[in-house]
């Protein structure tokens, strides 16, 4: 058996395995670490994947990693320095003195791509901290940042002739690329260099509001929805960036943006400089795309990158006339290039090009005894076999009652769909309130998420087309079904769905015992986690977020779990 790892050691790292062709695991790092978009090596992501296959790190014959930029070899040489860097990113430290200068110089060095040296550099930090792990025969490939994304995307959707589309802040000093997949083949076409980023352009924009880079974007977006709607023509940004045929074109470099922007702000309101930015990154991305569409004569589009996790700018490139299929691969950031490099490295080897992928539960999975072990350390809490427990949550949900939802494996990407979740009644008026109180302390702003069995979405959403199952894109709801979804729509009337069918029989079911309840096949979905937390991994974890929210109900797989110390 052919057995090929994927590692990515950067913002969000991760593992990935794949066996003869089949996706057999994948994870990110931050689960196991309990911090949010870990940038460490990824030692327990990769011990996970191999327990889980149950194999040693001898089995393994190929192990690849992307991206070789010359800062990212200098992180990997200097790992404290990779540490200080996450810490003044996130705001974990006070405000530096030299703040304008590390933005500077980020933005300076962020044209360099793979200089001579670096790839092999690189591969010498990987390849001892491989071997340090018992790692012995094996070949290694590092791969292309933007190859690795477009694996993903490419051979994972289930369309073999297509557009690849790749867009993030940045990658082996590229923002973006453009690939054909056909008769097997990924070919690049054409690339966006990183001194063009809109990524970066959205990250500045982030920063400057007063977040958190590469975390916060998604509040941004939310953000943008609360200022005063202007045409285009009014919209101060409007000159940062352009379209030329199936190239971006950034006005100014990054760091004199990132100057022209801070003097912009000035004058302008947080939320209107938010919707002056979402305004351009929607406008750039669908010219982009319809160009793209009508250059290469192909209609059908997969994405990935970064900057494919903004759900309005995706909205707006579904609703292209040119577009009629598309796929955006659900672990869209730097977070899923782990997977990508080992796709990347098993079609450069064997020439694999597709793979199954129907859903995204690629994580740990913990049987009864394990989940029962946990339950029986735990103390005060009472639990019990539940069989049935999909019209029991149903009961509570209609209830207006949260109940944590764990069970089978955890999900790959940012999303809980419905393995590691929490759940409630989306036309509730009170239960968002009660979760952001005790669980997830959002911005007032933020919108929840649907679960919507696919059965009913046309019903409840406007434009459906296909099986959205990764709540990748933010829909129009149906006028008349606002009060429904209360809890789950957004202040512009729209909602991020996952469409729920087959590939979660035990969802779907879940859902389907709350329709026979309220009538409409819909529950808010919001992520197993503490506010600041990654998502939970494993039932000790479930249980440790379940007695820190003083939350009463759980299913802890096939248990139903009640905390005796839960706020009344
Ligand atoms: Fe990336």
């Amino acid at each position: 058996m052919a057995y090929i790892l994927g590692l990515w050691d950067g913002h969000d790292s991760g593992a990935a395995l794949i066996e003869d062709g089949k996706v057999v695991f994948a994870a990110n790092e931050e689960r196991y670490t309990k911090r949010k978009l870990e940038i460490k090596f990824p030692y327990n992501a990769i011990s996970n994947a191999l327990e889980f296959a149950g194999i040693k790190p001898s089995d393994v014959e190929t192990i690849a990693f992307p991206t070789t930029e010359l800062t990212k070899t200098i992180s990997r040489v200097f790992p404290n320095q990779k540490e200080a860097y996450y810490k003044f990113r996130r705001r974990k430290i006070p405000k530096p003195r030299m703040e304008r200068l590390m933005h500077y110089y980020k933005y300076a060095t962020t044209t360099i791509g793979v200089l001579p040296l670096c790839d092999s550099v690189s591969k010498s930090v990987i390849d001892r901290q491989l071997k340090h792990i018992g790692f012995s025969k094996f070949k290694l490939y590092s791969i292309d940042h933007h190859m690795a994304h477009a694996a993903t995307a490419a051979f994972t959707s289930g369309i073999d002739h297509a557009l690849v589309i790749t867009l993030d802040g940045l990658g082996d000093g590229l923002s973006g690329s453009i690939s054909v997949l056909e008769n097997g083949k990924l070919e690049r076409k054409a690339t966006i260099p990183a001194r063009d980023s809109i990524g970066i352009f959205y990250e500045q924009v982030t920063n400057l509001v007063g977040m958190r880079e590469l975390e916060d974007e998604g509040k941004v977006m939310a953000m943008a929805d609360y200022s005063f709607p202007f045409p285009f023509e009014e919209n101060k940004l409007k000159d940062f960036y352009s379209v030329d045929g199936i190239k971006i074109r950034a006005k100014y470099g990054p760091v004199k943006q990132y100057q022209m922007l801070d003097r912009l702000l000035w004058t302008i309101p947080r939320e209107q400089f938010a919707y002056m930015a979402q305004q351009l990154l929607e406008k750039i991305e669908s010219e982009l795309v319809a160009n793209a569409i009508s250059h290469f004569g192909i209609d059908s589009v997969v994405f990935s990158g970064g900057i494919m996790s903004n759900v309005k700018a995706n909205m707006r490139i579904r609703e292209i006339d040119a577009l009629k299929k598309w796929y955006i691969f659900p672990h869209m950031g730097d977070g899923g290039i782990a997977l990508g490099a080992a796709m990347y490295a098993d079609y450069q080897t064997r020439g694999t090009h597709s793979y199954e992928f129907e859903n995204a539960y690629l994580g740990n999975s913990y049987n009864e005894d394990r989940i029962l072990q946990a339950l029986k350390e735990e103390a005060n809490v009472s639990y019990q076999l539940d069989s049935d427990r999909f019209n029991h949550a149903a009961e509570l949900i209609d209830n207006d009652e949260y109940v944590f939802w764990f069970n089978g494996r955890m999900e790959y990407g940012p999303r809980a769909l419905g393995d590691r979740s929490i759940l409630a009644n989306a036309g509730s008026d009170t239960v968002k309130d009660k979760l952001n109180t005790y669980v997830k302390q959002r911005e007032w702003y933020q919108p929840f998420a649907p679960s919507i069995l696919r059965d009913d979405a046309e019903q409840l959403l406007e434009n459906v087309k296909g099986h959205d199952r990764f709540m990748t894109m933010a829909y129009a709801i149906q006028k008349d079904k606002k009060e429904v979804m209360k809890s789950v729509v957004h202040v512009d009337l729209t909602a991020r769905p996952q469409m729920v069918g087959e590939e979660n029989r035990d969802y779907m079911e879940l859902i389907k015992a709350v329709k026979n309840r309220t009538g409409f096949g819909v529950v808010l979905n919001t992520s197993f986690n503490i506010h600041g937390s990654p998502i939970v991994a494993s039932p000790q974890d479930a249980l440790l977020t379940m007695k820190k929210t003083k939350t009463r109900y759980m299913f802890l797989g096939e248990y139903f779990v009640e905390n005796n110390e839960a706020a009344k």
